[in-house]
């Protein structure tokens, strides 16, 4: 048998390999606490889950979906967007569904980019900001993401050649796996460097109804000239608990949305009505839950950074997001590092480089577990620091 290489072009997909050492130590008999990967671990909005059951009982929702999403969707998905953000959107032609946002992200590579295009990608990233652009046969260059630039990428340092062949520019604010939030005159800069190079910006935004003490993330689409270059992800996963769902939007500029459509009437039927239905409700009757589930990732916030600064490992407080990106114990590398706390505390955390070169000396811990847990992981890491296993 002969497979594609587009498979082998990119790295081994960082959650299948934590998940198979979180397996590995499980059946080996250990408690591990993985702090690994971003899924709430709360049940979804009772409004939602009613609304799935009543739909699912309606035979109407049975049959293949449209690719062009409910009108009640694309206009609840719409009405969110007009009371939360301020930013109007026409329902029929600048608001589609996504299967989740992660698909949203790697078929818009596949709508936008041809090979020998370039894509401009935050460094650390999402992943996916990777595989998609490469599985559509383009190059990617990373732009890398540093305590020195607040994690938002330097624009005027890419190389004016690399700049003359980007079409795609991917954002993501509030940031996964920093946690940064966006900077004030940023995604204007981002609207300039646009329309100034015809790039399009897909701007991620999968975190902004998870924000803490006071701060509400804004949308890309907030910022004048945003529908003019580019588009926004939005999904409910993380402020809905819906992860599994599947469940997204793409919102913005009229020409990227009915490309990317038309890119997916070729490749799925489109989202289940019934989860159409469900997203509805978390559009309208649940539309507050997510501050809800912003408290309680404050209060887990709260007590990581207490015991974070109790074993000398101080990070700035994020405003947003369920993550911390915390630099590693000198002496350690983001590996190293890891594979002990692994292995002598039994806490799964993800390595800084699984999400880019950038990442090294970094490693992210996930908030998505219960409080007991977190101050239990914590506990761990200390005493391994403690007894000089790990030493920070
Ligand atoms: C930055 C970012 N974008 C998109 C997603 C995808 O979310 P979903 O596909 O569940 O909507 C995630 C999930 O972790 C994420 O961290």
């Amino acid at each position: 048998m002969r497979f594609a290489r587009r498979l082998d072009a990119v790295p081994p997909y960082l959650f299948a390999e934590l998940e198979r050492k979180l397996t590995e130590k499980q059946r080996a008999g250990v408690d591990v606490i993985s702090l690994g990967i971003g899924d709430p671990d709360l049940p979804t909005p009772a409004p939602v889950v009613e609304a799935l059951i009543a739909a699912a009982r309606d035979a109407a929702t049975h049959q293949y979906p449209t690719n062009h999403g409910s009108q009640e969707l694309r206009e609840a998905a719409a009405g969110f967007y007009h009371d939360r953000f301020g930013v109007e959107l026409d329902p029929v032609a600048e608001v589609v569904p996504a299967l989740g946002g992660k698909e949203a992200v790697g078929h818009v590579a596949l709508a936008l980019l041809d090979p020998g295009d370039v894509a401009l990608a935050p460094d650390p990233g999402y992943p996916p900001y990777t595989s998609g652009p490469l599985f559509a046969g383009a190059e990617l260059h990373y732009l890398p993401l540093t305590e020195e630039n607040a994690f938002l990428p330097d624009l005027d340092a890419i190389p004016a050649a690399l700049v003359a062949r980007a079409n795609v520019l991917y954002l993501n604010y509030p940031n996964n796996p920093t946690g940064a939030v966006t900077q004030p005159g940023y995604f204007e800069r981002a609207v300039d460097f646009a329309r100034a190079n015809d790039v399009v910006v897909v701007h991620d935004n999968a975190y902004s109804e998870i924000c803490f003490d006071g701060y509400r993330a804004p949308s890309f689409l907030e910022t004048p000239g945003a529908k003019d270059v580019g588009v926004e992800i939005f999904s409910p996963s993380k402020g809905w608990n819906m992860t599994g769902w599947r469940s997204g939007l793409v919102a913005g500029n009229a020409e990227v949305v009915e490309r990317y459509r038309q890119l997916k009437t070729n490749l799925d039927s489109g989202m289940f009505e019934a989860v159409q239905r469900a997203t509805v409700a978390a559009f309208t009757e649940a539309r507050d839950f997510p501050r809800e589930m912003s408290e309680i990732y404050r209060r887990r916030r709260d007590l990581v950074a207490e015991g974070l600064a109790a074993i000398g490992l101080e990070v700035p407080t994020p405003k947003a997001t369920p993550y911390f990106w915390v630099r590693v114990p000198d002496g350690h590398t983001s590996e190293s590092f890891t594979e002990l706390v692994l292995e002598e505390a039994g806490v799964l955390v993800s390595p800084g480089p699984a999400y880019g070169p950038s990442g090294e000396g970094f490693f992210r811990i996930s908030l998505t577990v219960p409080d007991e847990r977190l101050e239990e992981a914590v506990r761990r890491i200390e005493s391994s620091l403690r007894s000089g296993i790990i030493t920070a």
